[in-house]
């Protein structure tokens, strides 16, 4: 085998790659897409191209940082500026404080913000704060909410965890696992329970749950966390790491009109390079080493290059049009979706991102997309991917669309969606 020629297989490669990473990948969905994972050599706008030259229209977008669409020329002429000026000075820099003053510029509640590298390590901090600031231990999360891959947060968690039959981890600690408690979405009588029986440091939750298909609030869900989580003393996290900056410039604090106490963003505020933030009230914050006691640090903690790249992809959705082509194209796709399915079926959509789940008429909560017919959505998956189109290879992901996703691309796939779909089901 040789890859130092022009002309390596997807099949090559994952020959080659299952010998040297566990189950083939780096992340374990990238193994979900049958036959068996494509390799993409270049990616521009709505397109991917894989290494077997084939051009698809793409609505996994990275799993939902690129809402400019792929390699968008904005970031291209940000980055670039920034490698020529050093990408890592261990000091910190402009660029910082500029992708700081535009996040709490447009999230509602962002009084402070502290950058990581990935919303695992937002989660991870945002967990943490919430314990030193009440000196509580217990934390509560719901059924299928992902909030990455630490061990406070990898029970009953949806995505990958629960494509891979792993929603509660091996390898935690019961010492830990024991301090968390899950409700199901959607269910203000559990949280209520849980919360008048345990001393609960922090709730933390999806404001739309992204990670077993898409799955929105009840009415009266995030408004009823508020005030609970108020009444208690607990500290309500949005995990806003797919809806921040998704949802629009305030994210679903804005959208849905509900204020929590802390935020983690990532994915879109990096601009697609690697980047978590925590954010929210200044008393809370606070808390955080060196101005606290709640120990945080980072070598790459606002790294200027995905500083840089988050504020060229904020400056171009604050011009509007991006909000308007990816909502449009959501829109309308979900729509084509829903009428060219033959069976019971419900299609999610929160704005600019959707998920269709077959053989079920309702999902409201983890429970319910779990009784999808996932073989299906898998064969669907199949199908699409052989006439061009990528969608999500778990029914628990979501479609993204973005500024790249304009007429003639929502045009073509659906098409392929309604091919597809009317021949499946
Ligand atoms: C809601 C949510 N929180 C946290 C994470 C973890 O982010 P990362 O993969 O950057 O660690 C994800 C990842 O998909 C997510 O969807």
């Amino acid at each position: 085998m040789d890859f130092g020629g022009e002309s390596v297989l997807s099949s090559e490669l994952w020959n080659k790659a299952q010998s040297l990473f566990a189950g083939g990948v780096n992340s374990p969905v990238r193994a979900a897409v049958k036959p068996f994972p494509f390799y993409t050599k270049s990616a521009k706008g709505a397109y991917l191209v894989t290494e077997d030259s084939k051009r698809l229209i793409d609505f996994v977008l990275g799993y939902g940082p690129l809402i400019l669409g792929h390699a968008h020329p904005r970031v291209i002429e940000a980055v670039k500026d920034q490698l020529e000026r050093g990408w890592l000075y261990g000091t910190p820099s402009k660029a910082e404080v500029e992708l700081a003053s535009l996040i709490t510029k447009h999230i509602p509640t962002a009084q402070k913000v502290r950058f990581v590298n990935s919303g695992t390590e937002a989660t991870m901090t945002a967990l943490r704060l919430s314990r030193g600031f009440t000196g509580r231990s217990k934390i509560l999360k719901f059924d299928g909410n992902y909030h990455g891959a630490h061990d406070y947060v990898l029970i009953d968690a949806g995505s990958a965890a629960s494509e891979f039959g792993v929603p509660f981890s091996h390898g935690i600690p019961s010492e830990v696992s024991s301090t968390v408690l899950v409700c199901p979405y959607n269910d203000l009588v559990c949280t209520e329970s849980v919360l008048r029986r345990e001393e609960i440091a922090g709730v933390i939750v999806e404001p739309v749950m992204g990670n077993m298909g898409v799955i929105p609030p009840e009415k009266d869900f995030l408004p009823g966390l508020r005030k609970l989580t108020s009444e208690y003393g607990a500290v309500l996290i949005f995990d806003e790491v797919i809806t921040g900056f998704r949802l629009g410039l305030g994210g679903a604090q804005s959208y849905f009109g509900v204020k929590p106490d802390l935020t983690t963003l990532g994915k879109i505020i990096g601009g697609g390079f690697p980047i978590g933030a925590v954010c929210g009230r200044k008393d809370i914050m606070d808390q955080l080493t060196p101005s606290g006691r709640v120990f945080n640090a980072g070598t790459f903690n606002a790294n200027p290059i995905s500083m840089t790249a988050g504020i060229a992809t904020i400056h171009e959705l604050e011009r509007g049009e991006v909000y308007r082509v990816s909502e449009k194209a959501a829109r309308i796709l979900s729509e084509e979706i829903d009428g060219a399915i033959r069976m019971d079926h419900v299609v999610n959509r929160v704005y600019n991102f959707f998920q269709f789940f077959l053989g079920v008429r309702d999902v409201k909560n983890a429970g319910d997309a779990r009784k999808a017919k996932r073989d299906l959505y898998v064969r669907i998956h199949e199908n699409l991917l052989r006439d061009g189109v990528f969608i999500p290879p778990s029914q628990f992901e979501a479609l993204f669309t973005s500024g790249a996703h304009d007429e003639e691309v929502v045009n073509q796939s659906a098409k392929v969606f309604k091919k597809v779909l009317e021949d499946l089901t």
